[in-house]
């Protein structure tokens, strides 16, 4: 089974792996923030909740989240397995999904807060698709539209400076001591987020067979969990 789930700070292309990951695996992608932009976008009732805390950096109540999650994770297709992104993000948040779901994987990416900066302030994505480009590093083919249906590309709005400084303090506070209640049941695997796409796609997958040596060493997954 592929049950596993991302952790790691805003921007630390946890949403870029995910994406190539569900492919490869014929497993979907499980986006929290996707799920609730996409009820923000909606204008249900629930949505609409949400989006004041996420244009903030906020997180959405733990409550509303785990809702809409409960109710993604009981469709046929995540029956055989998952790639969980964004979720959880504390400990409530934990202890619920513990509750609903074992995982076999969880998997950390670790990236200097300066390179999260530079690849938050240049992410545009597709409306229509979901795609994400990074104006440096993964630009589209034809500037500001997307490769595959040419929408022009927009910014998140919790992607301003401000609302970014809430996300990395709420990640740090909240979401890191998450590293401990998974590294207490052996499933945390630490991941290298450096480098381009196809290098941290290979260095996931090795994370994945246990192959923890080009990973992530262990002291630094001991460290991680502190
Ligand atoms: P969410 O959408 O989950 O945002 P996040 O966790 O802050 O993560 P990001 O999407 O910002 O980053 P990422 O790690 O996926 O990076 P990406 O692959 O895009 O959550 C948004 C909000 O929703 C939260 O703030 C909260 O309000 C709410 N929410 C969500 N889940 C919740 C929950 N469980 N409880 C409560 N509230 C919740 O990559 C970033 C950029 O870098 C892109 O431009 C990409 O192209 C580029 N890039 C990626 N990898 C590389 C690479 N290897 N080399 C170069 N560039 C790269």
């Amino acid at each position: 089974m592929h049950r596993i789930a991302f952790l790691g700070p805003p921007g630390a292309g946890k949403g870029t792996q995910a994406a190539r990951l569900s492919v490869e695996l014929g497993v979907p992608h499980l986006s929290t923030g996707e799920i609730l932009r996409h009820a923000a976008g909606e204008g249900t009732a629930l949505g609409q909740a949400a989006d004041r805390f996420m244009r903030e950096g906020r997180l959405v109540p733990d409550e509303l989240v785990l809702q809409l999650l409960d109710a993604r994770l009981r469709l046929p297709d995540a029956a055989s397995g998952f790639v969980l992104d964004g979720y959880p993000r504390n400990r409530a948040q934990a202890e619920a999904l513990d509750r609903i779901t074992p995982l076999d994987h969880v998997v950390f990416f670790e990236l200097p807060e300066d390179w999260l900066l530079e690849r938050l302030t240049q992410r545009w994505s597709c409306p229509t698709c979901g795609r994400v480009y990074n104006l440096v590093t993964l630009p589209p083919r034809i500037a500001g539209h997307c490769d595959d249906d040419g929408t022009p590309l927009h910014q998140r709005s919790d992607d301003r400076p401000e609302a970014v400084k809430t996300r990395l303090r709420t990640y740090s506070e909240q979401t890191t001591p998450l590293l401990a209640h998974y590294q207490e049941r052996n499933l945390l695997r630490s991941l290298d987020a450096k480098g381009s796409v196809e290098e941290v796609g290979r260095r996931l997958r090795s994370a994945l067979e246990g192959n923890r040596g080009s990973s992530g060493s262990s002291e630094r997954q001991r460290t991680a969990a502190r």
